[in-house]
């Protein structure tokens, strides 16, 4: 793999286990940047935004992106589900390299999640308004910010990767 793929899409696409799967099958690296973000801070997400608030987090994405565009292309890089709303990550995600969203339904990711505790997005509350709501405004964005485009729902992971090293033909 000449260059990187990076899988973008709501919480619950499951673009880090299909990113590890790819990457896996691929012999190739795979780095998730809630990952990174968490190794470098030493706490959670989820601590990160409890102690220093969302703005800290999102800035600590841009600098991911900054980080892995100085390493060499290669790699299958995950991203948190609320990166690419940033412009400035947008551009910094065409730039890394094959953009896939993983498309996922409200009720995937529902079922998906019920009982994680690790998504303060979507702890408390209503959390079926509350992805119905973030789908919505983000769904443009992320359809926006990629060059394919992969519906997850019903599908499991050895079937969402097949589908990505074939479409991955079709725009390289
Ligand atoms: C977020 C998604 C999470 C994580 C954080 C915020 C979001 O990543 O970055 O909880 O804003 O959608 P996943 O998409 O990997 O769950």
């Amino acid at each position: 793999m000449n260059r990187n793929l990076i899988l973008i899409g709501f919480m619950g696409a499951g673009k880090t286990t299909v990113g590890h799967a790819f990457a896996k099958k691929n012999r190739v690296l795979f780095v998730d940047t809630d990952q990174m973000i968490e190794e470098s801070a030493g706490m959670s997400i989820a601590e990160i935004f409890e102690y220093r608030g969302e703005a800290a987090f999102r800035q600590e994405e841009t600098e991911a992106l900054k980080t892995l565009l100085k390493r060499p292309a290669g790699t299958v890089i995950s991203v948190g589900g609320g990166l690419p709303m940033r412009e400035e990550n947008r551009e910094l995600l065409k730039k890394l390299g094959l953009v896939v969203y993983l498309r996922v339904e409200v009720d995937t990711v529902l079922l998906r999640l019920e009982g994680d505790q690790s998504r303060p997005l979507l702890s408390g509350g209503d959390a079926k308004a509350r992805v119905e709501s973030l789908l919505a405004q983000r769904s443009p964005v992320y359809q926006e910010a990629s060059h394919l485009v992969i519906d997850v729902d019903l599908k499991d992971v050895d079937g969402v990767v097949l589908e990505l090293e074939e479409r991955m033909e079709s725009v390289s």
